[in-house]
This record gives structure tokens, C-alpha cells and sequence, in this order.
């Protein structure tokens, strides 16, 4: 076995490996949440493994996840993690290709695109998408279909309607969504890795970047040039801001940053609708519940839905919340260290070089904190109220409040501190809308195959594919 002998003895525990340079990579990827729990077993919540030449400190438990999320920014940077993977995909300028407080102030110009007026909006949109969406599928008898699919292009479809403005959504259905696959294969955990391999990918990836960059940039001018301001979408925000030490926020930054919202909310969402609905023809009492849920709040379990209306479907929330918990599309949320930084509470000094690594998903799926953990019980949640998870520990980082002294919170999908999630407010309206609409037409059941496993090894975790299921019109 390859142990490095540790050169600095308050370095935490390392755990052996065989290959060199790969490291743990295989045991990793296969299944992270044991690989976390037999390594746990024998060094407790702080360890450090190696992967394709790196070290990985993985800070686990509650308190681990508050040092990964609180740490300060003299400290480790969450840029120099993901710059490698994000910034030929998003462009520069924006997001990790600058120093954190501009992050801080996009973060800013990205929720200004997210108030309820705009949602109130988006809630018909996405509803009317749906319907449209699966009336296609087989509406007089039933079938099998592919959900991971119709998911991934359901949510394309939703947010660049509702975000990305309805220039972009015309064109989904030719260019764009081809632009958007090319770019999207740019977005593998392995490129992190090797960002200087000759691959062709890579050559695809850059051209995408460029297309996809072009045609945010031809709605821009559009815009510009008929005076066109009566838009409540994302783009439109964007193309009005300026940092506060009066920087231009250029058309070119406003494209970049629009292209990484796609890349971040298009897998997280999608994977987390298909996990939903499978969690959902599992359990057929729920789906009732969910229609009577309608009918208590809307009146009936046909009327329009409305984002008002929609905030008092707590079971509802309860549904997504519960398959975040279990099924959470991030699962390794990483900063390079940038000077040596203690853990706290112990002697263990992590060196520069490494990465610390949060995986809430450990606590997610602990039984300390959830009886019966890895069973899946929306009504788990039912004497939670949102409020309370969210409001605890307010912190305003530069870009709005935001719950951060929750970072001990075991429940921590969306991630906290400084680089928290700007999106789940809109991924709850849009997963929301959707499992609503879909409920009220189809019936859905499991194939014989099955609960799908979890496929590791992608940049966002997913169901194995391809995910079949059974459907059948309620009337
Ligand atoms: C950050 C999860 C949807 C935009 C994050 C982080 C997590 C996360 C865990 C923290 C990353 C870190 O600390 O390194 C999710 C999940 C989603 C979702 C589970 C859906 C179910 C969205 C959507 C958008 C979005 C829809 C935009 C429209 C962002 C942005 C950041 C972020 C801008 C900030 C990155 C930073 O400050 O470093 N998200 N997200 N997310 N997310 Fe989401």
C-alpha cells in the first residue's frame, strides 16, 4: 500500500491508497457515501484522500460542513477549485474568473431577476410549457417513457422561457439545443483534471462557448436597438448593472453570466424533477395527497396555478425538500486551501495545496438527525415550517440576506455562506409548477426494473440512465 508519510504530523489522517496518482479516484466515484462511510469508521469526521494527483480533505458532520462553508476567503478559494471546469464553459469576467466580491455583486444582479413579480409571471410560463410538453406523450392510453429525457428538455424549455427570455426560447427547438449539449459535454468532473488534454471535446466546448455567447449577445442588441425595456426576464436585469465602484457590467459579462445560470440550474433542476416523479410513482398514496393539496388550496385540482397560492402547497414543498435530502445533484462542494488553515476543535492543521471538501449529503442521510434516513417520507417535514429553516442566522454577504449561521444545518442541498445558492427560490417555483401540472395528467408507476441507482460520476449526480417509466392519462 502507498502511504505517503506525512510530512507535517498535524496534517489530518490520509487514507491509503494502491494506484499512485489515481489514488482513490475508482472507490470514490463508484459510491462516494460509503467510500465517506468506511473511511469515517476508521478516522473520524476529517480525513484527506487522494485523486488524480490532488488532496482532498473531506470535512464531514455538521461541524465540518459550518468550516467548509464559513471558512474565510484569506483562508481557501472556492475560484481556484472549479476556474479550470467553469471558465471556458461560462467565459471570463464572471463568476470564478474574478476576484469574490464581483462574484458577490453578480450574485446581487442575479436576485434582483429573481422578485415575486417576476415569478408570478413564470408560474403560468412554466405551467403552459408542461402542459404542452407532455400532451405529446401517449394522452389517450398510456406508456413508457424515458423521464430523465423529457425532464432535461422540460427544464431547458421553462427556464429560457421564463430566464432567458422568449428570443432564446423560440430558438430552442433548432440551434440552440445543440449549442447547449456541446457546451454541456465541457462540463465533466474530469476536466478539472486534465484541462490541457487535446481532447475533441474540448475543441467543441470552445466553439460552443462562442455560438452560445452570440446569441445572448444578438438578443442584447436586438433589445438595445428597438428600446425594448418591458421585460421581466433574467437577461433583461443583467443588461442593466454596474458594480459599485462604478465598473461596467459589460453585454459581454451579461451573456457569460447568463450562461453559467444555464449551467447551473439545468442538471440540478432536471435531476432533482426526474428523482421527484420516480419518488412519486413509488408512492401512489402521496400523488392523491398532492392532488388534494390542490384542491384545499386552489379550489380545485384544475384551476390555473398561481405562485400566490402555490406558497401555502407545503406537502408539495415537503415532496422536493425530501428528495433533496436524499437525492442532492451537488454531493462535493470544494475550496483550495490557500494558507495552512486549522480545524477547528482539533490539532489537525490542513496544508496549503489541499482542497477541503463539504459533502452534505453525509448529514443528509444520518441517522442521528433523520430516523429512518434513507427512507424516503415527505411527511418527515411536516411540522418544519420553511420559515424556520430558512431564517435562522441571517448573514448578508453583499448580496442579500441569506441564512448562514444554518451552515450547522444538517440539511444543506442548496450549500451556505458566501457562495449559497441564488437559485432555489426559482428551482422551487419551477419543480413546483411542474410536478403540479404533471400530477393533474398522468398517473405514474415504476417499471419492473425499478428505483434507479445513482450515477456518481457525473459533474452532477443523476439517476442511472436511461430512467423508463410507466404512465397512464388520470381521465
Ligand atoms: C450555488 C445547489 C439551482 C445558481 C449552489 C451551491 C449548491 C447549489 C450546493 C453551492 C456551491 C458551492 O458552495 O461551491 C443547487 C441545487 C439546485 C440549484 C440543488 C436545484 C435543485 C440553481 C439555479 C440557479 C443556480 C436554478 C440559477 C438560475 C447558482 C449560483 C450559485 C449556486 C449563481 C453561486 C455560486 C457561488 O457563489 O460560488 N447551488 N442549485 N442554482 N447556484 Fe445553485
Amino acid at each position: 500500500i502507498h502511504q505517503r508519510i506525512n510530512v507535517d504530523k498535524n496534517a489530518p489522517p490520509e487514507v491509503p491508497y494502491w494506484i499512485p496518482y489515481l489514488g482513490s479516484a475508482i472507490q470514490f466515484s463508484v459510491n462516494p457515501i460509503k467510500f465517506y462511510d468506511d473511511n469515517r469508521k476508521k478516522y473520524g469526521d476529517i480525513f484527506t484522500y487522494t485523486m488524480v494527483g490532488r488532496k482532498f480533505t473531506v470535512c464531514l458532520g455538521v461541524e465540518g460542513n459550518n468550516f467548509v462553508f464559513n471558512a474565510k476567503t484569506a483562508d481557501v478559494s472556492a475560484e481556484e477549485s472549479y476556474t479550470p471546469l467553469t471558465t471556458p464553459v461560462f467565459g471570463k469576467g464572471v463568476v470564478y474568473d474574478c476576484p469574490n466580491h464581483m462574484l458577490m455583486e453578480q450574485k446581487k444582479f442575479v436576485k434582483w431577476g429573481m422578485s415575486n413579480d417576476a415569478f408570478r409571471a413564470y408560474v403560468s410560463e412554466i405551467e403552459e410549457e408542461t402542459r404542452t410538453y407532455f400532451e405529446r406523450w401517449n394522452n389517450k392510453v398510456g406508456g413508457r417513457a424515458d423521464l430523465f429525457t423529457a425532464m432535461a428538455e422540460l427544464i431547458i424549455n421553462t427556464a429560457s422561457r421564463t430566464l432567458m427570455g422568449p428570443e432564446i426560447r423560440s430558438l430552442m427547438d433548432e440551434s440552440v439545443a445543440q449549442v447547449y449539449h456541446d457546451l454541456d459535454d465541457g462540463f465533466q468532473p474530469i476536466n478539472m483534471f486534465f484541462q490541457w488534454l487535446p481532447l475533441p471535446s474540448y475543441a467543441r466546448r470552445d466553439r460552443a462557448h462562442v455560438k452560445m455567447r452570440n446569441i445572448f449577445m444578438k438578443v442584447i442588441e436586438e433589445r438595445r436597438a428597438n428600446n425594448i425595456t418591458d421585460k421581466t426576464d433574467m437577461l433583461q436585469s443583467l443588461m442593466n448593472q454596474t458594480y459599485k465602484d462604478g465598473t461596467p457590467f459589460t453585454d459581454v459579462d451579461a451573456c457569460h453570466l447568463m450562461i453559467a445560470l444555464l449551467m447551473a440550474g439545468q442538471h440540478t433542476s432536471s435531476t432533482t424533477a426526474t428523482w421527484a416523479l420516480l419518488f412519486l410513482a413509488e408512492n401512489p398514496e402521496l400523488v392523491k395527497e398532492l392532488r388534494a393539496e390542490q384542491k384545499d388550496v386552489l379550489g380545485s385540482d384544475d384551476a390555473p396555478l398561481n405562485f400566490d397560492m402555490m406558497k401555502n402547497m407545503t406537502l408539495l414543498d415537503n415532496v422536493i425538500r425530501e428528495t433533496l435530502r436524499l437525492r442532492p445533484p451537488i454531493i462535493m462542494i470544494l475550496r483550495k486551501v490557500i494558507r495552512p488553515i486549522a480545524y477547528t476543535g482539533t490539532d489537525y492543521v490542513i496544508p496549503k495545496g489541499n482542497y477541503i471538501a463539504a459533502s452534505p449529503i453525509a448529514t443528509q442521510v444520518d441517522e442521528q438527525y433523520y430516523k429512518n434516513a434513507m427512507k424516503f417520507d415527505a411527511h418527515r417535514w411536516d411540522s418544519i415550517s420553511t420559515e424556520e429553516s430558512t431564517t435562522e442566522g441571517m448573514v448578508d454577504y453583499g448580496f442579500g440576506k441569506i441564512a448562514s449561521g444554518g451552515a450547522r444545518n444538517p440539511n444543506l442541498p442548496f450549500g451556505a455562506g458566501r457562495h449559497r445558492c441564488i437559485g432555489e427560490s426559482f428551482a422551487y417555483v419551477q419543480l413546483k409548477t411542474i410536478i403540479s401540472t404533471f400530477v393533474r395528467m398522468y398517473d405514474v408507476s415504476l417499471t419492473e426494473k425499478g428505483m434507479p441507482g445513482s450515477d456518481f460520476t457525473k459533474m452532477f449526480v443523476q439517476p442511472v440512465l436511461p430512467v423508463d417509466i410507466d404512465y397512464k392519462p388520470r381521465k
